[in-house]
């Protein structure tokens, strides 16, 4: 099988950068669907760290073909310093695409993302203010700028002139910001123009090139699906799709090329910002996991609120994209800890129940209903090399998750680095 879709069955940071990053040696592309620098993708490989936000993970494995593909918006001080980072350690960048179609993100985004979020007040979204909503909403309001705008100066020219008179009528009479000069923003991005050109190319064509000759093609879902714009807990979301469906829209391909959905779930849950999280640990268990996990946002460094496994949420995960085997990451994150627990169901005030709520403010109210599990001990996961040789009681938890959530956990990753993931089935 060739086309396979990985996406976060939680709320992001479910490690898909490392699973990316794994399967990478096998694949032949490597295609970013949607979302923007928000993201951040924490992949540790002989010992290095690398914190990727723009460019799929695929980038660290030599001879790849990497696509940023038309669903992205892309922050090009984020994508060149990015570039630089990698060149600068030796990695090859040669192998990047950036779709034309795919939109940029402007200075005011990032100015408006953080006055809208100051503005919010108490019902803030706790949004990365990188800018990623402000740049969708352009995209659908149609005043967006695309890369192939910024390839094209006259063009830049012409779009910006318009967008920025009403980005800085807006600034100024709403938030009483200064706003932006044409000549600066204009001699920055045509600047950043030169540099990403060599890289700007019909993604649409070469993705679909690729599945159609059989390559083998990573689709890399950023955030998770339940911060999905119309899965998740709206309004606590983020502005795109990262559900599977989005591969399609966002790359460019019919949804009959997609063979496999790669569901990535974190041993218990995190979220970032604010929302419903019904099984949140605010006491010390919370605080235990989230230092021992090193839960702090990688593009914000914002501690992530921390919780146990919710298998409510991963099914209703499971229908939504579609999903056909798992990948389950931070086993280890959970040794030492003693008794460990997954959700099961919710109490909530019309009875309990085993589905997913219809609205946000329904899973708000509701009160996990828990199964405890034998839990198990550092030195028993850090010395095991195989599925088989893993303590008992991570197996049993493994095969809860896969009854619960009604499908196959193929991948199991064990630790930070990329040789601790052991590879129970073939993915592709
Ligand atoms: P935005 O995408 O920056 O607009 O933020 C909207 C919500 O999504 C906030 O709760 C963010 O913390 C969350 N979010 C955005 N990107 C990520 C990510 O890559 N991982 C985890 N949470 C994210």
């Amino acid at each position: 099988m060739a086309a396979v879709v990985i996406v976060g069955m939680q709320f992001g940071d479910e490690g898909k950068g490392k699973i990316t990053d794994y399967l990478s040696e096998r694949a032949d592309m490597v295609v970013r669907y949607q979302g923007g620098s928000n993201a951040g993708h924490t992949v540790v490989v002989g010992g290095e760290e690398y914190r990727l936000h723009l460019i799929p993970s695929g980038i660290l494995t030599p001879g790849k073909i990497c696509v940023i593909a038309n669903g992205v918006v892309i922050d090009p001080a984020v994508l060149i310093s990015e570039i630089d980072g990698l060149a600068s350690r030796g990695h090859d960048v040669s192998g990047l695409r950036i779709s034309p179609a795919a939109h940029v993100l402007m200075p005011y985004h990032r100015r408006l993302d953080e006055m809208e979020e100051e503005a919010r007040g108490a019902n803030r979204i706790g949004t990365t203010r990188r800018g990623v909503g402000p740049a969708y909403v352009d995209k659908y309001s149609r005043s967006g700028i695309r890369i192939a705008d910024l390839m094209d100066e006259a063009s830049f020219k012409r779009r910006l002139e318009v967008v920025l008179e009403e980005k800085n009528t807006l600034l100024r009479r709403l938030y009483g910001d200064d706003g932006f000069r044409f000549g600066e923003v204009c001699e920055q991005y045509l600047g950043y123009a030169r540099r990403l050109r060599p890289y700007v190319a019909d993604t649409v064509p070469i993705v679909n090139e690729a599945v159609r000759s059989g390559k083998r093609v990573l689709f890399e879902g950023a955030q998770g699906t339940f911060l999905d714009v119309d899965h998740g807990t709206y309004p606590y979301v983020t502005s795109s799709s990262p559900t599977a469906g989005g591969a399609c829209v966002g790359a460019g391909v019919g949804p009959t090329v997609i063979d496999k959905v790669l569901g990535a779930v974190k041993a218990y849950t995190s979220r970032v910002g604010s929302g419903p999280f019904p099984t949140e640990l605010t006491d010390e268990m919370g605080s235990r996991i989230r230092d021992k996990g090193k839960e702090y946002g990688t593009t914000t460094g914002r501690p992530r609120r921390i919780g146990w496994l919710d298998a409510v949420m991963l099914r209703r995960a499971a229908v939504v994209n579609g999903v056909t085997a798992l990948a389950v990451t931070k086993m280890d994150t959970l040794a030492g800890i003693g008794t460990v627990k997954i959700c099961t169901g919710y109490r909530t005030p019309w009875g309990t129940t085993t589905d997913f709520p219809a609205t946000p403010d329904d899973l708000a109210s509701c009160e996990p209903v828990y199964e405890e599990m034998e839990g198990w001990r550092d030195e028993e996961i850090a010395s095991a090399s195989s599925f088989e040789t893993l303590p008992t009681a991570v197996r049993r938890y493994v095969s809860r998750v896969e009854e619960l959530v009604g499908a196959r956990v193929v991948l199991l990753s064990v630790g930070r680095d990329r040789s601790r993931t052991l590879c129970l089935e073939d993915v592709f």
